[in-house]
């Protein structure tokens, strides 16, 4: 981990942070997927997904948990979401929480803030009373599929996540938590 990577912490995003978010999100999932999808899919998959009020709405939804790993100076440098209330395709019925969002600025890829973000989605899942922690990866997002797996999660399932008018294939991958 380098110097600026250990000033850092994990901080509750609020109702009042709802267009921040809404910006963040959205321009670190164009820069994650723009070089791999086209330019319209791209367009609709943000709209339908990343606004002010969208994301307002998720921060009042008691279901889901919206937290930011932030620098010294309040910087964001990635978020994650947590979802209540749904599993997929090999994901147990009971006890299982959705890692519904999982993003790190690129500046900060592969110096270990996503791990330490990691460990706070498992902490706040755990908080929840969750006794395992599953997610979707998109199967041609290598580095992500890496990543998941050196955290504890392994493949147990498919599902379907479309991106404008392209429907893609996740990887359901599921963590038990000690
Ligand atoms: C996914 C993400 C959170 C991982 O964080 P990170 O800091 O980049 O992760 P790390 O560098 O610690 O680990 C990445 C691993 O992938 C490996 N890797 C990098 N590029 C790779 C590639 N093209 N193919 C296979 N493995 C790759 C790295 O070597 C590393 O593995 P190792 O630690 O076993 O050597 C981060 O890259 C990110 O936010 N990406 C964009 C958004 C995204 O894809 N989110 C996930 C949505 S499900």
């Amino acid at each position: 981990m380098d110097e600026h990577a250990k000033r850092f912490a994990i901080h509750d995003v609020t109702p009042a942070q709802a267009a921040q978010l809404a910006e963040f999100g959205a321009r670190t999932f164009y820069e994650s997927f723009a070089d791999d999808n086209t330019a319209d899919d791209m367009r609709a998959h943000l709209e339908s997904a990343w606004s002010p009020e969208k994301q307002l709405a998720e921060l009042r939804n008691p279901d889901i948990e919206t937290f930011v790993i932030a620098d010294d100076a309040g910087r964001w440098l990635g978020f994650a979401q947590l979802r209540a209330n749904k599993v997929s395709e090999g994901v147990p019925a009971l006890g299982s929480i959705e890692l519904w969002r999982f993003y790190v600025d690129k500046p900060f890829h592969g110096k270990g803030i996503a791990g330490a973000l990691m460990d706070g989605a498992k902490d706040r899942a755990r908080r929840r009373g969750a006794t395992s922690l599953w997610l979707g990866v998109w199967e041609r997002n290598e580095r992500a599929k890496a990543f998941y797996a050196r955290h504890g999660f392994s493949r147990v399932g498919r599902q379907v996540f479309v991106v404008g008018s392209d429907p893609q294939t996740d990887h359901v991958m599921l963590c038990r938590l000690a």
